[in-house]
């Protein structure tokens, strides 16, 4: 599958007012204030990567943080989160892009974050390391890297991926799908929505690979209890702090 059919997904409108809700209702989840607050300097410039409708960047502007640049490959999620940032005359700069392929000079950001399993949307686990040696390239020396991912070794998990191994071997998968761990679903918001759901070797394979140091990876469980519209919005997932290692 072209990493642009799973892309459309995040056109559609009902999409994309599914994010808004999340931008105006949702909020920051109680287990990112925790970790970026105690990660990010509050004069850090910060990019966020698959921003959507702006749910993660006009939550860092509303708890103090002042320079955020926020990016999404979908034009339609941009126009919304311009659309909120302009209504409450917040100053978050929100540009339609490619997170594979940024368009920003080499160490420019003081953080990066790329929330709500957003990077593991991306097709391909080359495109995925790709947007990872991308985010590495534009951080400065010394910054964090925070963004998560479901887990395929979760116990809780486990039936489930039994049962698409057993339809992988018998070679019964979604045509379209490329590795091990990728799925085809459709959420309540409508559409085919492409994810997928790495191991955590996986995950320190690619980061190493794209010249981060792992600091911690953690459940979302581990870090707070988050309350039922954030888990209704959202299921668990395992948070990743990773560094660009000082020169
Ligand atoms: C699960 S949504 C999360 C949206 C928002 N961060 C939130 O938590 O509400 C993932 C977002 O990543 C974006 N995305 C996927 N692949 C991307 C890419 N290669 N570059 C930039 N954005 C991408 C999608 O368009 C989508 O808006």
């Amino acid at each position: 599958m072209e990493p642009e059919t799973a892309k459309k997904f995040f056109r559609q409108p009902k999409v994309v007012e599914h994010y808004a809700a999340a931008a105006n209702r949702v909020g920051l989840w109680h287990s990112e204030e925790k970790i970026f607050t105690r990660l990010f300097n509050w004069d850090d410039s910060l990019l966020e990567l698959g921003c959507g409708a702006g749910r993660i960047a006009v939550g860092l502007w509303e708890i103090g943080y002042r320079y955020i640049t926020a990016l999404d490959y979908s034009r339609e999620m941009v126009t919304e989160a311009r659309r909120i940032n302009e209504m409450f005359e917040y100053g978050i700069f929100f540009h339609q892009g490619d997170a594979t392929a940024l368009k920003y000079d080499d160490e420019t950001y003081e953080g990066a974050i790329f929330g709500f399993n957003g990077l593991m949307q991306i097709p391909g686990r080359e495109n995925r390391r790709r947007a990872m040696r991308e985010i590495n390239r534009v951080l400065v020396p010394g910054s964090w890297f925070v963004f998560t991912t479901h887990d395929r070794d979760a116990h809780w998990r486990k039936s489930f991926w039994k049962e698409q191994k057993k339809l992988w071997k018998d070679g019964n998968q979604h045509p379209d799908l490329e590795m091990f761990g990728d799925l085809y679903y459709e959420p309540p918001e409508g559409g085919m929505m492409f994810i997928h759901t790495p191991t955590c070797n996986e995950i320190r394979e690619d980061l190493k690979s794209a010249g981060f140091r792992i600091e911690a990876d953690v459940l979302r469980h581990q870090l707070a209890n988050e309350p039922p519209l954030v888990r209704e919005f959202a299921d668990e997932c395992r948070f990743w702090v990773a560094q660009k290692p000082e020169k």
